[in-house]
């Protein structure tokens, strides 16, 4: 597809099975993407063909079935090595998400090279994913966790960060895409600002990696992670991208088959990357159908799904601001399709049933990120977010169903 004026979100949801589906008997809409995206009919039917056609476990067999699956899970590394383009396959491991993914490298890097009094630095915006597993190797450690402040729309303060650098960072982990909020993070220069303490790089990514191009070498970043289930694909299954030097340098995370070259009852010898980070049987299925859910999203192309998105995006802001008594958190030009907001007096949680008995899924609450509600002096917010297949009459539908419930809550 070549620009947005031949965007079609028609054609895109017929793509989409589940949205056809009736709640409550009212049409679904589906406002809760942030959390994680509904598949296209690609994807399930790849999943049902590896079932149906060529289940088999991957390379050691030497069968037919063996040789058809392992290459399919190996071609889905490729399509992930071209989706946030890194340098080679071998630098992307399948993992069970982004918060495996986190932890490998807090525990498998942060054993090997983190040291008594060292210094971490996460941004006050993280989700519990990107704040417990450092919290853990930290106190293993002995070493001190930091976090960089941020204003009450959720922009970080960056003189803080630089101050908070120093000689002592070891480590900086940063969410590149505020799930709560949809703010952007300034994660490139960020990095430029932590390379010059030598201090190693990993990017959540499991909210820009749906939204955002990505170019890992570009970005320089030394690990990137997300999840498969936010970028149209199955749950199940992440992505740990790292810099091969750093990969071979760190011990494996778990221990088993796949992961050695060879065993003896005395000694064991670790396999070569990616291999030696994918211990046991891994969700070869699921892997296998990350390479259609990223095929659907280069079809349309990100610049194409984001302007539409962006529209939804402006829309939306413009209406729910017109609302009495609303509040936009996060109210910022460079941010993703997520609005999150409070509205005086009603509870997050008494909105989202009322709206989910009139067919509209949102979220509400603290988005896995409670530090960042006591940093904004809030319980929680309702969060509506944006995918390829929403429509602006869906906006209208949930606007209206929103002073409805207000009325019945005020
Ligand atoms: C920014 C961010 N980081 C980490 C995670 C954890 O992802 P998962 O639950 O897929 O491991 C999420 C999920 O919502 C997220 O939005």
């Amino acid at each position: 597809m070549s620009n947005s004026t031949s965007y079609d979100v028609a054609a895109i949801r017929n793509l989409f099975p589940i949205l056809n589906r009736k709640v409550k008997g009212k049409n679904l809409v589906y406002f809760d993407n942030a959390a994680t995206s509904q598949k296209p009919i690609q994807v399930i039917d790849a999943l049902v063909h590896y079932y149906t056609h060529y289940n088999a476990n991957i390379h050691r067999g030497l069968h037919t079935l063996a040789d058809e699956a392992t290459a399919a899970y190996e071609a889905s590394r490729v399509a992930v090595q071209q989706f946030i383009g890194a340098r080679e396959p071998e630098e992307i491991i399948f993992t069970k998400g982004t918060t495996e993914s986190i932890n490998i490298v807090a525990k498998s890097w942060g054993k090997a090279f983190l040291e008594k009094g060292d210094e971490i630095i996460i941004t006050s915006l993280e989700h519990h994913a990107n704040i417990v597993p450092w919290q853990m190797i930290a106190e293993e450690k002995g070493a001190i966790l930091k976090v960089i402040p941020m204003d009450q729309n959720g922009i970080l303060d960056m003189d803080a960060y630089k101050s908070l650098l120093n000689n002592k960072t070891k480590f900086v982990s940063l969410i590149h895409v505020s799930n709560a909020l949809g703010v952007i993070n300034p994660v490139e220069e960020m990095i430029t600002l932590a390379r010059q303490f030598n201090a190693k790089v990993l990017i959540d990514g499991a909210q820009s990696s749906v939204h955002l191009d990505i170019d890992v070498q570009q970005m320089d970043c030394d690990f990137y992670v997300f999840s498969g289930h936010k970028i149209y694909g199955p749950t199940g299954v992440g992505v740990l991208y790292g810099k091969r030097e750093l990969l071979e340098q760190m011990p494996p995370f778990l221990g088993g088959g796949e992961m050695i070259k060879e065993v003896t009852f005395e000694k064991t010898t670790y396999n070569e990357l990616p291999f030696k980070f994918e211990a046991g049987t891994p969700n070869i299925a699921d892997v296998i159908v990350m390479k259609p859910a990223i095929e659907f999203i280069n079809h349309y192309g990100k610049a194409n799904i984001r302007e539409h998105e962006d529209k939804l995006l402006r829309y939306a802001t413009q209406k729910l601001k017109a609302i009495d008594g609303l509040k936009i958190i996060g109210d910022v030009e460079n941010k993703v399709s997520v609005i999150s907001f409070i509205i005086d007096g009603v509870h997050p949680q008494d909105l989202a049933i009322l709206l989910d008995n009139q067919g509209i899924a949102v979220r509400t609450g603290h988005h896995c990120a409670q530090p960042l509600m006591q940093c904004l002096g809030i319980v929680g917010t309702t969060r509506v977010s944006f995918a390829a297949y929403n429509t602006l009459e869906e906006i209208d539908v949930m606007v209206q169903a929103l002073e409805k419930s207000l009325k019945m809550l005020r």
